[in-house]
């Protein structure tokens, strides 16, 4: 008899990430099968009923909805998936936890860290299982940097750089809001780069080097008006297009980080560098199977940068994947994320990033806006709480 147990998940929001996390769902059970869940799509949730029905059959989902307020009222639901906009996180992931479900949220948690705040009283007040979407803690490259700083092998570290590079929105002609373009209007997005992209960053560089200390930012809007898309007016953009900012780690460490918009060539070059006092590593979403690696300690006439393709069984997930020397790709890092949280169930350990580890990211989020804002050092208020579990 077989002892699996369903875990019927209501996702809503049927986009980019709508159909990353459907696929996440899709995917796990075949490669990670010694899991005693599995997920079953039983609802998903989007405000037009024709595109809704249309994505429910083309992923294969049981049901539709066009309220998540109805999605969430459904007692065949045990998982909510909040694959929406930002403005909408809060409001649906306190109905959730109310409900008694658990909640998978997209990043960044929250538009402020009081949403962020209300958001995680709410899941531990219903003591739901939780976990937020910064998924490029699961790509391989990424979690083995993980183990070689925890290894010991970087030594004490003393830089830590990351960046993330866009160039999408350099034309005036972009508008703001509505459904297409909502990340332009600081009321839907809470912010620009720094919580869309940099948040990313953050949370990356957290886990790996641990709790950002105080910040010092400037951000910088280039197209001060916009027509938003769904007033047809002229109006202030209020969200940042760059943004660039240093800091202290609570280890000692300096940080450099910079995001924009207006990298002309750059699609998503999110990338970091880590110096320590033994070896450095670096990491580029562009070729995202590698890590490059460089130890002093080699022996010096073979001394020098290491191109690691992290493609082997022993290396972080890719046991579940094909034969060594092939690789893998951003929508893997889902998967694994679905298989961790699933994996969760099972232990009762939770799932970082949890809605606690994100409300962290928005705290240094918002330290550097109002940083940016008021041109002076700020500190982030991040504890030593930030989890450092994989
Ligand atoms: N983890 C990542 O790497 C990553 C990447 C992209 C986006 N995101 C995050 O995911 C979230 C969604 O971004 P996206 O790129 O998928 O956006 P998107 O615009 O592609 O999709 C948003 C979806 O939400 C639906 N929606 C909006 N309001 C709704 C409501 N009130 N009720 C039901 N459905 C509603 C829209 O119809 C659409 O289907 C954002 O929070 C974003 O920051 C994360």
């Amino acid at each position: 008899m077989s002892t699996r147990k369903d875990l019927r998940i209501g996702i809503i929001g049927t986009g980019f990430m709508g159909r990353t996390h459907s696929n996440g769902y899709s995917q796990v059970s075949h490669f990670f099968p010694e899991l005693q869940y599995r997920p079953i799509l039983k609802a998903v949730c989007s405000r037009n009923a024709e595109k809704v029905q249309t994505f429910a059959d083309q992923w294969g989902y049981e049901s539709v909805e066009t309220d998540w307020r109805a999605l969430i009222a459904r007692d065949d639901i045990d998982a909510v998936d909040i694959c929406t906009p930002n403005d909408s996180h809060a409001e649906i992931a306190i109905a959730a936890a109310e409900a008694g479900k658990m909640v998978l949220c997209e990043k960044p948690l929250a538009r402020t860290v009081a949403e962020a705040q209300q958001m995680l009283d709410a899941i531990e007040k219903a003591g739901v299982a939780n976990t937020v979407w910064y998924n490029y803690r699961r790509l391989p490259a990424v979690t083995l940097a993980k183990q070689l700083i925890d290894s010991g092998k970087l030594g004490k570290i003393f830089h830590y750089r990351a960046n993330f590079l866009q160039d999408w929105t350099i034309s005036a002609d972009v508008p703001q809001g509505g459904t297409g373009t909502w990340r332009m209007d600081v009321e839907a997005a809470g912010s620009g780069v720094t919580g869309d992209l940099l948040a990313h960053c953050i949370d990356t560089a957290m886990w790996l080097n641990g709790s950002i200390t105080d910040v010092s930012a400037v951000t910088e809007t280039f197209v001060k008006e916009r027509m938003h898309a769904v007033t047809g007016k002229v109006q202030p953009v209020g969200i940042d297009d760059a943004c660039i900012f240093h800091c202290h780690f609570e280890n000692g460490s300096l940080g450099l980080f910079e995001s924009t918009r207006y990298a002309r060539g750059h699609k998503a070059l999110y990338t970091f560098e880590i110096n320590g006092e033994h070896a450095s590593i670096r990491w580029d979403l562009h070729d995202l199977n590698r890590l490059e690696y460089f130890d002093h300690r080699d022996e010096g006439i073979v001394r020098g940068w290491r191109s690691i393709h992290v493609t082997d069984g022993d290396q972080p997930y890719m046991n579940k994947w094909w034969v060594p020397g092939l690789g893998i790709g951003y929508e893997h890092s889902f998967i694994h994320q679905v298989a961790d949280f699933l994996k969760s169930l099972e232990t009762g350990e939770p799932c970082s990033p949890t809605f606690q580890d994100a409300l962290e990211t928005q705290k240094v989020c918002e330290a550097v806006l109002e940083s940016a804002a008021s041109r002076s050092w700020k500190d982030t208020g991040v504890g030593t709480t930030v989890s450092q579990e994989a």
